[in-house]
């Protein structure tokens, strides 16, 4: 065993380095807790820097329960209320980090997602909060009210853990199960994690139409079930993907279909019947085109539609072909995993944990945070909102 030093017996052991670890840790160091943090990789706050094309949407102005996934929908409710996106937009005018809504109260930085990584690093150094990379954790156990937490940078005895090691998303930035093997370990439940706002894949129809409109985009009403997201779908080689395919990925479930309606809000059929009745002498790929891209018109109309001119079609084949754009179904086969996931929906179940504090009601000194736990927000700021409202109920409870 290492050399064992004061901090190897903080009062809390934050394990990993994400938005919900660091903010947490923030939290309790700012109330006078010594607190570690132990990140298994090179550098914490690795998903931050990716996110938001390099901007983080680090928040959204409609935040609001009902914006998550959760087996227990009412779970996110009392964090969400303690901690707003006021209080982020406080942080970040306390560190002069210029910020912008892009869209749907979606709010990115203006310069840099590193602003947010190198503003929560300055917040832990004020907190006295002392962080440790590359350091891997092997082993949590509890024998009366202490933890033994078994590292490559020795053994710890604090008195609080909080468990803030994220999902599966990402493996190659640092993913692991190992909030879920603590879970089971204190036999806490955890619900089947899943990729979550992530492209899904299809078969191809057998004359590959769908492939030759790889990297269209155009807005969209995508839905499955009840749900349904009005924002840009995009087609790629493999299926779909783009704003309003990521956010139905997150419901979609095996064997459901997806509905697109190309032209949302807007009644093609009675459109393109006008076009009939003015004697419009275009074919069906031009009369399609002025409201869609034009691949995409000349691909629906190639799908058994007649060519000739508008003014000579029957009115049930208009229907049809507007059916065609308005009501398309999808039957995915599939995700393109966690290694495309943006988030992962199931984990730690919410039953198991006091939704004040987030700690683990079997377990005192035990808490779980963030993406860990079975909490999926929509595309949009809200799953890092998430994080920092989670990582802060915990810190003030620590
Ligand atoms: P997170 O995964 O961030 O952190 C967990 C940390 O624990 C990691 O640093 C990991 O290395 C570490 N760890 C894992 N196992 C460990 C172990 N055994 N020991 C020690 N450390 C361990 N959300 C949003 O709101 N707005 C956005 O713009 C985006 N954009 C975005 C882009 C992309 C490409 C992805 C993949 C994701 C997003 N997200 C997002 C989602 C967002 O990144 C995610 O919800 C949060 O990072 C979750 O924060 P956590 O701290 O819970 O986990």
């Amino acid at each position: 065993m290492k050399h064992q030093t004061a901090w190897h017996a903080p009062d809390v052991l934050v394990i990993g380095g994400g938005a919900a670890g660091l903010m947490a840790a923030i939290t309790a160091g700012q109330r006078g807790c010594s607190v570690v943090v132990v990140e298994h990789g090179p550098e914490v706050g690795r998903k931050i820097l990716i996110s938001g094309g390099g901007r983080c949407n680090f928040t959204n102005t409609e935040m609001r329960a009902d914006r998550f996934l959760s087996a227990n929908r009412h779970f996110v409710k009392s964090a969400l209320s303690r901690y707003k996106p006021e209080d982020f937009l406080a942080l970040l005018a306390k560190h002069s980090i210029a910020w912008h809504e892009k869209k749907l109260g979606q709010l990115f930085c203006d310069h840099s997602a590193r602003d947010i990584v190198s503003m929560l690093l300055a917040e832990c150094a004020a907190a006295g909060v002392r962080i440790l990379t590359d350091t891997r954790i092997r082993h949590v156990s509890r024998s009366g009210d202490a933890f033994r937490v078994e590292s490559s940078a020795g053994e710890f005895q604090p008195k609080v853990v909080i468990l803030a090691s994220g999902g599966l998303s990402i493996p190659k930035l640092g993913a692991s199960s190992f909030a879920y093997d603590v879970a089971r370990q204190f036999d806490v439940p955890v619900i089947k994690p899943e990729p979550a706002l992530v492209p899904l894949v299809f078969d191809q129809p057998q004359d590959g139409w769908l492939k030759t409109l790889a990297g269209v985009s155009l807005p969209v009403r995508v839905s499955c079930g009840k749900i349904a997201f009005d924002e840009a779908l995009l087609f790629t080689h493999r299926g779909l993907s783009g704003p309003a395919l990521l956010q139905i990925s997150s419901y979609w479930q095996a064997g459901q279909a997806v509905k697109v309606d190309m032209l949302p809000g807007q009644d093609l059929a009675a459109l393109l019947m006008k076009l009939k009745k003015a004697g419009s002498k275009a074919k069906a790929p031009a009369a399609l085109a002025r409201w869609l891209p034009q691949r995409l018109a000349a691909a629906l109309a190639a799908q058994k539609a007649s060519d000739r001119p508008m003014a000579e079609w029957a009115d049930k084949d208009i229907q049809a072909l507007a059916q065609r754009a308005q009501n398309m179904q999808f039957y995915p086969t599939g995700t393109e995993g966690f290694a495309k996931a943006e988030v992962t929906r199931g984990g730690v179940d919410t039953r198991g944990l006091s939704s004040r504090t987030m700690q683990v009601e079997a377990v005192p000194g035990l808490f779980m945070v963030g993406e860990a736990v079975d909490v999926t927000g929509w595309l949009g700021g809200y799953n890092f909102h998430w994080a920092w409202a989670s990582g802060h109920a915990a810190g003030e409870a620590a």
